[in-house]
């Protein structure tokens, strides 16, 4: 059987881009891969471990034997425990995006990416799913927002979440994340060349995935 069609979507966190992916998902019935998910898990679980976070190696090591499930409902459980909300905390967006720079943790996380395409499809979601973990999907998008926008936007998720934050630390630290993010050496957020690009800074999440549904249809149909 030829290999099951990949669908990617990047850009910066607070985007949108999870929650439009997980539209996607739903829309097509295809399987879903939060690839920041795999970076946070990792991340926490390294933390507790008291692992160095510049220690490439050891967290390459530790990557491939973690007992991570990801549950259809979404949520994420690390070794029986519901770590959905442990893994969203500053200190674990802070840590994540320190070794998502790490070229070791990078090629650590290839095959484990890689594993989460089946039959009938993926929607792959992250910084480099369409430039380099899935550089043959079949259609690619890169979304795009202002960064205050995308403050606000966490802001609220936060708060809905009941976990506290003040906008102005916010914004600050989208901002130094976005700077490493896009300076790293090995993969940089950086669009594919080959991407749709969405700026969704002003459209809500209904607009933004009525464009995608009809661009996936477009490309299939030509
Ligand atoms: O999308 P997110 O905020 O959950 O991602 C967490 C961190 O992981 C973020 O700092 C960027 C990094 N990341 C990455 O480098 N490559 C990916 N494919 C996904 C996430």
């Amino acid at each position: 059987m030829s290999e099951a069609p990949v669908i990617t979507f990047d850009g910066p966190s607070a985007t949108g881009k999870g929650t439009i992916a997980g539209r996607v998902a739903e829309n097509l019935g295809y399987h879903l891969l939060d690839s920041g998910a795999l970076y946070r898990v990792l991340a926490l679980a390294s933390h507790r471990r008291k692992i160095d976070p510049r220690n490439g190696a050891a967290m390459a090591a530790l990557a491939p034997e973690l007992p991570v499930e990801f549950l259809p409902d979404g949520g994420i459980r690390l070794q029986e425990e519901d770590v959905s909300i442990a893994i969203r905390t500053g200190l674990v967006d802070e840590l994540a995006s320190r070794i998502a720079a790490l070229p070791e943790v990078r090629k650590a996380l290839l095959p484990w990416q890689r594993d989460f395409r089946r039959q009938p499809g993926l929607i792959a979601e992250g910084r480099d799913m369409g430039a380099v973990v899935f550089s043959d999907a079949t259609v690619k998008f890169f979304l795009t927002a202002s960064v205050e926008v995308r403050a606000n936007r966490r802001h609220k998720q936060l708060i809905d979440k009941g976990l506290g934050a003040r906008l102005p630390d916010l914004l600050r630290d989208l901002q130094a994340r976005d700077r490493r993010d896009e300076q790293r050496s090995i993969s940089p957020l950086r669009s594919a060349s080959d991407a749709i690009e969405i700026d969704t800074s002003q459209s809500s999440i209904e607009q933004v995935v009525d464009l995608v549904m009809r661009s996936i249809a477009a490309k299939r149909g030509g």
